[in-house]
């Protein structure tokens, strides 16, 4: 039997090419059996507008579809759904020291940035450590942001079962090598740049945005440096190995403009990314089909979630 990956998405905005390379893609070629959900619950945290968060849950959803999730293979829901991991959360936060959660690296960064300090944002891990072990996921694919995390539900897990039994298995995390994806301005993509490039723009609005990334200055005539070039780098994540070469030797050849490498930037960017946003478009005029996938992943999450929540009542004493 495979390891039961799990991951979880916060809805808090319209996802790029960033998140593509970074997450999503790799959460679809990863999907059997994997428990993907959106984590609205922890949204709250940092969006308080009730039409914004089901707006954007809405979007996680449908972009995963989009992408490629299939919810026969994987399951798909969202956090709300799943009321077992906030009765767990309360189980778990018993066992949890106050002092582990003061040296939480997002609760330190936000509060640095001047956002209010919750108990919400607080106990954030304990939230996303409840989230992992309802289900019982043994491996947790991360970016190096979220490692803390993972290695705190250990910590919950193993205190839980060294006071009551064998109750959770201990989750692991998986390091995905980072795949530096730049915005339109050069540094890293996102949102709170604005120099994003977001999955689903097309036509105009995408060819805009694709002419606006940020270039040196050498003319026509010189030749290029492709390694410098976020032009070039976008392009690479969507070309082949062949193609990605044939454009370094134009760009090293000279006589080749930046506007010519945008444009065959813009053509990838069309090819690969217009029959999602043709699946897209068919979820967007079919919404009831997307709460129905939800709805069914909610039940199939719930039911492991019940399961391992009625397992640490009873090891507890609540039951
Ligand atoms: N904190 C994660 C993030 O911001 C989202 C998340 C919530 C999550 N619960 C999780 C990720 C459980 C993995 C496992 O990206």
């Amino acid at each position: 039997m495979a390891r039961r990956f799990l991951s979880g998405i916060q809805p808090s905005g319209l996802l790029h090419l960033g998140n593509y390379f970074g997450a999503i893609r790799k959460h679809v070629e990863n999907q059997d059996d994997a428990f993907y959900f959106i984590a609205n619950y922890h949204a709250l945290t940092t969006l308080q507008d009730a039409d914004a968060l089901r707006r954007n849950t809405f979007d996680v959803a449908a972009t995963y579809l989009a992408c490629g999730l299939d919810p026969s293979r994987a399951v798909l829901y969202r956090q709300s759904d799943v009321p077992e991991v906030c009765e767990l959360m309360w189980m778990l936060m018993t066992v949890t020291g106050t002092g582990l959660l003061e040296k939480g690296v997002s609760f330190k960064d936000k509060k640095a940035r001047g956002l209010s300090g919750s108990a919400g944002l607080l106990t954030y891990p304990v939230l996303m450590a409840a989230d992992i072990l309802a289900v019982d996921a043994e491996v947790v694919p991360v970016g190096s942001d979220q490692v803390q995390h993972v290695e705190f539900a250990r910590d919950m897990a193993s205190s839980f079962n060294h006071l009551y039994g064998e109750v959770f298995k201990l989750p692991e995390y998986i390091l995905g090598t980072p795949v530096p994806v730049p915005g339109v301005d050069g540094q890293k993509m996102s949102k709170s740049y604005d120099n994003h490039i977001p999955i689903f723009l097309s036509g105009k609005a995408l060819k805009k945005r694709v002419m606006s990334i940020r270039t040196d200055s050498a003319a026509f005539e010189e030749p290029k440096d492709p390694d410098t070039c976020t032009v070039f780098a976008l392009y690479s994540l969507l070309a082949t190995p062949a193609e990605r070469q044939a454009l370094a030797e134009l760009y090293r050849g000279g006589n080749y403009g930046y506007g010519h490498a945008k444009q065959a930037l813009l053509e990838k960017i069309e090819a690969f990314f217009g029959p999602m946003r043709e699946r897209r478009a068919y979820y967007d005029q079919h919404p009831d089909e997307v709460e129905d996938i939800l709805a069914r992943g909610a039940v199939r999450a719930r039911a492991v979630a019940r399961a391992t929540t009625d397992r640490a009542r009873a090891a507890c004493g609540l039951s």
